[in-house]
């Protein structure tokens, strides 16, 4: 779908909120797209809708924020990652990240995911922002 505003981008974000079902690990979601595409924008979206109080920043230096979820039925977590700096798969296992996928009530964004194919859980939810020449933004999953 195409998208103008923040507003329709909380809808898509809202969309896939409704989508997500309770499993025994944790909920996995690569969102891909250029730089500037918005894929930061859409997790301060779904931070929004979680009722996340602190303000979602992107991680592109830390790599990894995590944010206590006060308005979801069984997410208590959601987790932002950048892997744009990752060079390794190594790095995503100091961080613990194969812990953090065991967790069944976390939801984990990650913006680059393209930087860590190897590590993606199988049932990742794939998304694509795309930022078009009129400004406009296409989003598929
Ligand atoms: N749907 C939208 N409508 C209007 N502006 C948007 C939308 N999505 C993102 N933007 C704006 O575009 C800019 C870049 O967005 P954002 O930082 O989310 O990109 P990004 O994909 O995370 O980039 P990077 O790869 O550098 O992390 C921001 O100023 C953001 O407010
Ligand atoms: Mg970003």
């Amino acid at each position: 779908m195409t998208i103008t505003s923040h507003a329709e981008l909380r809808n898509v974000a809202e969309m896939l909120l409704l989508k997500l079902q309770k499993k025994s690990s944790a909920i996995v979601c690569a969102l891909s797209g250029d730089l500037g595409a918005g894929k930061t924008a859409f997790v301060k979206e779904i931070g929004r809708l979680l009722g996340v109080q602190e303000e979602i920043t992107s991680p592109t230096f830390v790599i990894m924020k995590s944010y206590p979820v006060s308005q979801h039925s069984f997410v208590r977590t959601l987790t932002h990652i950048d892997a744009y700096r990752i060079e390794d798969a190594d790095e995503m296992r100091v961080l613990g990240f194969q812990s953090l996928c065991a967790d069944s009530t976390r939801l984990i964004c990650i913006e680059w995911p393209e930087r860590i194919p190897h590590i993606l859980p199988h049932d990742a939810f794939h998304i694509h922002i795309q930022l078009n020449l009129d400004g406009t933004r296409t989003i598929t999953w």
